[in-house]
């Protein structure tokens, strides 16, 4: 190449209209040379690192996926069944609609808000998404289209991803106080008076339950007072509800939500089935707008079905078609919820197990763990703490002490304990 910004030369057809003596060139690039390397995903990296590792030590605390007694992510007996029979009778694979399986969307609905929909039946909007983080998107472009510019308040701390999620849609983010990793405790008045200080009309990310970071949940009168607060402050509660049936139970799990619906006119939850029906890859979630009336409702319908259309046309089919299937068919719903009900207790044995170990072997007081729900603790480690861990000891976990709780065993807790022990000491 005869240009003195040619790196090199590619093809030559004289024949495909170029008008440099015939020759293509490929020329220094004009744009995407701009983008600098993205650091590994916080959470997802430590997969990335884990799976990297040879040593048999390894424990995997790190992205928030069950694991049964042998180490393995499981698929659900009636998921199992419920796709088998779903492939055999399907005759097509024809589009459905932007919003999704209505079949999936009502039942998930019931499922959330329980069989009477809060009483607002006719209030509701939905729209199925790819999977709790899609629901979430897609919550945020429209509380951007009902009000451009508009803030949402997270948790501090919150899921990692919320931030870029959120934010990237044109939310602006903002925190509330939420929990004191020094402490290991749930900072409610702070939160509560934070949230008695914002204008009418922000809106307020809520953990529905088994909070996505650090397992510390609001108690029954603590959701009640939040709710009140949110409704005499005009505020929009956007609840992310990812581990529904993972903390408790399936009724005690979407209390706040039931709640919510009861005591404010709008609502949005964003529903993931991916850890309560493991099928985490197949992105199957639900976004549920509670509004003031049929006519918003109806409103609201049209801009999910239009939003969903530009942001991903129309979401996967295979999960929801699965959960539509289990959770209408009477056998198949009674040996999920027999299921999740083992996948949860698993967890809170867990709870005790590690944090017995760890008080044994740090002379420390780690009962807390055992009251928190869900997947996650956050352990009081230092960035340099949790770089220890993985690098000397070979335990994954996400940054600011992240664990998932499920990734500990009877087999590894003594390594955990013991190594989180020396860790901490220093
Ligand atoms: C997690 O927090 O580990 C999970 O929700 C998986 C994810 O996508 O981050």
């Amino acid at each position: 190449c005869s240009s003195r910004e040619c790196r090199r030369r590619v093809v030559a057809p004289a024949e495909r209209g170029c008008d440099n003596g015939g020759a293509f060139f490929l020329c220094r690039p004009v744009m995407l040379e701009t983008l600098t390397r993205v650091p590994p995903d916080p959470i997802l990296g430590v997969s990335a690192a884990f799976q990297k590792d040879e040593s048999p030590q390894k424990v995997d605390l790190g992205v928030g996926v069950y694991k049964d007694e042998s180490g393995k992510t499981p698929i659900p007996r009636a998921v199992k069944r419920a796709e088998q029979e779903m492939l055999a009778a399907q005759i097509t694979k024809t589009y459905l609609s932007p919003i999704g399986n209505p079949g999936f969307n009502a039942q998930v609905a019931a499922l959330t808000f329980g069989s009477d929909l809060a009483g607002r039946k006719s209030d509701l909007s939905l729209a199925q998404a790819p999977g709790g983080s899609g629901a979430l998107r897609l919550g945020a472009e429209l509380l951007l289209a009902a009000r451009p510019g508009a803030s949402i308040h997270v948790s501090d701390p919150t899921w990692a991803n919320h931030v870029p999620l959120l934010g990237n849609a044109g939310l602006r983010l903002q925190k509330y106080p939420y929990y004191d990793a020094t402490r290991n405790a749930l900072l409610f008045d702070q939160m509560l008076a934070a949230l008695d200080a914002l204008p009418a009309g922000e809106i307020v990310l809520l953990h529905a339950c088994c909070h996505h970071t650090t397992g510390q949940d609001l108690d029954a009168t603590q959701w009640a007072a939040v709710a009140e607060v949110v409704a005499r402050r005009r505020l929009v509660p956007f609840m992310d509800m990812a581990y529904h049936g993972l903390g408790e139970d399936l009724d005690r799990d979407a209390a706040s939500v039931r709640l919510m619906a009861k005591a404010v006119p709008e609502v949005l939850v964003a529903v993931s089935c991916s850890k309560n029906f493991g099928i985490y890859r197949e992105r199957t979630g639900l976004l549920a707008v509670l509004s003031a009336g049929s006519e918003p409702a109806s409103i609201i319908s049209g801009h999910l079905g239009r939003l969903a259309r530009t942001l991903w046309s129309m979401p996967p089919d295979h999960g929801a078609a699965i959960v539509d299937r289990v959770l209408s068919t009477p056998e198949l719903r009674q040996d999920w919820m027999t299921e999740l009900r083992h996948m949860s207790n698993r967890i809170n044995s867990l709870r005790a197990l590690l944090a017995d170990r760890l008080s044994e072997a740090t002379q420390r007081d780690f009962g807390w763990i055992k009251s928190q729900r869900g997947m996650f603790s956050r352990l009081p480690l230092t960035t340099e703490q949790v770089i220890t861990a993985r690098e000397a000891l070979h335990i994954y976990m996400a940054p600011y002490g992240r664990i998932n709780v499920a990734g500990v065993s009877p087999a590894n807790v003594e390594h955990v304990a013991t190594g989180l022990a020396a860790v901490m000491r220093g």
